[in-house]
């Protein structure tokens, strides 16, 4: 079967500027470069897992994405249309389609409206079905979810933290989205409510051939979920790689790095970075990892390397990819 893509990311990047202590009127300070340079394309029923430190920039690239903040360079290429340049209401046409799954979901609902209002909310804006269509919409979705009628009268606060995770599953599902970006959808939750979510994020995505973009920090819950996955480290993608492939070998010395640090089954050393994750106010020049990598040499230090593919749809931007210097896996 070959796969069709549905959204591809071009060189994106996100500079956010910082204000000192006296605001706008003191001028811009600094830039934080959230999103360095990020390529990647998710393809159609296709679950991406975007895996990364926190303040690596995942969240910044999914929102980027979607254009709820806008790009400041790069292009996001989806049906023929580049969203980067299109206007706020050029976008609104292809909002529906794309939709997104917040990290902290209790933010993105109306603690003042019932929960059936909010999700039948889209669907009057968009002028979808009449009131009685609209409601059964809405009891459907809940269903899809695992919650139940009753709770289309409950306010947000009425809502266990599960619950709620649901409930902004359920409000991106009421536009039959083509693409859901899910921001760390199961972070806050313990471990068996985090599987019953992961298991209807799962069968969603078959039944509906749904595209995800699965943002998190953890492995485990990367490696169940995504098809293929990208690591991320200071803005930008340092390997990408099938899920079965990464897992098999990892090529990129951070990824050894943060795959030691979890269980995978296979017989390793747990390796400890030096270091702190550098600042995104000032990256580190050529490669963002040069800093902690025990292997950098002086290339690294002045050169960027390409995120380049030395093993069949397996890429990674390491200068020394090839070479057997690296740690063994
Ligand atoms: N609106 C903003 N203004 C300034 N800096 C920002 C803004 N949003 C994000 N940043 C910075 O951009 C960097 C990337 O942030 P982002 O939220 O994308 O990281 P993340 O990988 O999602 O982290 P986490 O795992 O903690 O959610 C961080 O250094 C953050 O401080
Ligand atoms: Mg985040």
């Amino acid at each position: 079967m070959t796969k069709k893509p549905l959204i591809e990311v071009k060189s994106l990047q996100k500079q956010f500027p910082v204000y000192g202590p006296f605001g706008k009127l003191g001028g811009v300070k600094q830039t934080v470069h959230a999103v360095k340079d990020v390529s990647l394309t998710l393809y159609e029923g296709e679950t991406y897992g975007l895996v990364g430190e926190s303040g690596s920039g995942k969240s910044t690239t999914g929102r980027t994405i979607l254009g709820l903040t806008p790009a400041t360079a790069g292009e996001v290429l989806y049906e023929g249309k580049d969203l980067v340049k299109l206007s706020k209401s050029e976008m609104r046409k292809f909002r529906k389609e794309l939709q997104l799954v917040f990290q902290d979901p209790f933010s993105s609902l109306n603690p003042r409206k019932r929960i059936g209002q909010t999700l039948e909310e889209p669907l009057i804006i968009h002028g979808l079905g009449d009131k009685e269509e609209r409601i059964e919409k809405v009891f459907r979705i809940l269903d899809i979810v695992g919650l139940q009628k009753e709770h289309y009268y409950r306010y947000p606060h009425e809502f266990s933290g599960g619950q709620r995770q649901r409930l902004s599953i359920a409000r991106a599902l009421i536009m039959n989205p083509k693409v859901m970006i899910c921001d760390e959808p199961v972070s806050a939750l313990d471990v068996s409510i985090q599987s019953q979510i992961l298991n209807i994020l799962k069968a969603l995505q078959r039944e509906m051939q749904l595209t995800m973009l699965f943002i998190t920090h953890d492995i485990s819950v990367v490696r169940y979920i995504s098809h293929r996955i990208g690591i991320m480290y200071l803005g930008t993608i340092v390997e990408e790689a099938c899920t079965d492939d990464l897992f098999a070998e990892t090529l990129h010395p951070y990824t050894k790095a943060l795959f030691s640090a979890v269980p995978t089954g296979k017989k390793q050393e747990r390796i400890v970075l030096k270091g702190e994750i550098p600042s995104p106010l000032n990256p580190p020049s050529g490669c963002v990892f040069h800093t902690r990598c025990p292997f950098a040499t002086e290339r690294c230090r002045q050169e960027v390397p390409a995120l380049r593919e030395i093993r069949p749809q397996h890429k990674v931007a390491c200068h020394y990819a090839e070479e057997e210097k690296q740690w063994s896996n």
